[in-house]
C-alpha cells in the first residue's frame, strides 16, 4: 500500500523567516510555495530526494497549524506516506480498525490528495497518506 515517505510536514511561525535554513544553509531546492485555504497555511515545498520537507506557516488564528504552534511550538507536525490510490487505503485502513480524520480523501497542496489518519490510532504521530498529483 505505501510506496515511499512522501514528505515530513514541519510547523513554523514563518516562512520567511524559515526558509533560508532549508533553501540556502542546507541548500535543498524550493519546489514551490502555494496556500491551502481550507486548511488556513501557506506551504513551501522542498525537495529532498525522493521525498520533500513540507512547511506549514498558519495563515490565520484558527488554523489547525497556529492551534499546533500554541501547543507545542515550531517542528514536527506530521509525516506523510505516498500511496497509489488514497481512497482504497482509506478503506483498508478502516477495515483493519483504524480511525481517519478523513473518511474521504481531500485536496493537499501540488495537487495532492490527502487523508490524515486519527491521533488516537496513529499512537502520537499524526499520519497522512498522500496520493501524488499528476
Ligand atoms: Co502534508
Amino acid at each position: 500500500m505505501l510506496q515511499k515517505i512522501n514528505h515530513i510536514g514541519i510547523a513554523v511561525q514563518s516562512l520567511d523567516e524559515t526558509l533560508p535554513f532549508y533553501r540556502d544553509g542546507l541548500k535543498m531546492p524550493l519546489c514551490g510555495i502555494e496556500e491551502v485555504a481550507d486548511q488556513k497555511v501557506r506551504v513551501a515545498m522542498l525537495g529532498i530526494g525522493e521525498s520533500k520537507i513540507e512547511l506549514l506557516e498558519p495563515t490565520s488564528p484558527d488554523s489547525p497549524i497556529a492551534k499546533f504552534l500554541d501547543k507545542n511550538g515550531p517542528g514536527i507536525h506530521h509525516i506523510a506516506y505516498e500511496v497509489d490510490d488514497v481512497a482504497q487505503a482509506i478503506e483498508q485502513m478502516i477495515a483493519e480498525g483504524a480511525r481517519m480524520i478523513d473518511q474521504v480523501p481531500r485536496d493537499g497542496a501540488h495537487g495532492t490528495r490527502i487523508a490524515f489518519v486519527h491521533p488516537k490510532s496513529s499512537h502520537g504521530v499524526l499520519t497522512e497518506l498522500c496520493q501524488a498529483g499528476h
